[in-house]
């Protein structure tokens, strides 16, 4: 009996070690909770006036489900992005830096006020970090 606890112990354990990691996508509540973060996001990049010249006419709707979707692709989640390449979207506004990371703490502010955690926070930022080269007018 005590050798067959020891042993279903065991592979229980073993069983724990081999499963696979949960993406952060699964991690933060998938989809709905980005779309959360995105849309809290978006209200406050739109009424920021540093940020809001570069989006008028954009609608709202449309860049909050185009994140959405990207950030799920990024973090593991199963989405496929179906928007314009980031070059593409972002070439003619000549996109500087400052805006980039100011676009970026309103992001991180929604994360927080909707509850993410200080690491899924970064974990989150890290995955949005590579799409800035893309983003921002290189000749800043
Ligand atoms: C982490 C930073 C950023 C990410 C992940 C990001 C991502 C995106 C995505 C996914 C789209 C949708 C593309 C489509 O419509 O198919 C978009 C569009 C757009 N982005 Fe960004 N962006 C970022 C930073 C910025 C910044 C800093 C600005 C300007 C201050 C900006 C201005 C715009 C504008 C104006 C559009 C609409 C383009 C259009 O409809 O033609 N973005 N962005």
């Amino acid at each position: 009996m005590k050798f067959l606890t020891i042993l279903f112990l065991t592979l229980g354990l073993a069983a724990c070690a081999n499963s696979p990691k949960q993406s952060l996508y699964e991690e933060i509540g998938g989809t709905s909770t980005l779309d959360k973060v995105y849309g809290l996001a978006i209200n406050r990049i739109y009424n920021d006036p540093r940020l809001a010249p570069h989006f008028e006419g954009v609608p709202k709707s449309h860049l909050r489900k185009m994140l959405t979707e990207q950030t799920c692709e990024l973090i593991g989640g199963p989405c496929t992005y179906s928007g314009k390449s980031m070059q593409e979207a972002h070439q003619e506004r000549n996109v500087t830096h400052a805006e980039f990371y100011i676009l970026v703490e309103h992001v991180q502010q929604a994360m927080r006020l909707i509850g993410l955690t200080y690491a899924q926070e970064n974990r989150l930022l890290a995955a949005l970090a590579p799409l800035k080269k893309d983003i921002v007018y290189q000749g800043e």
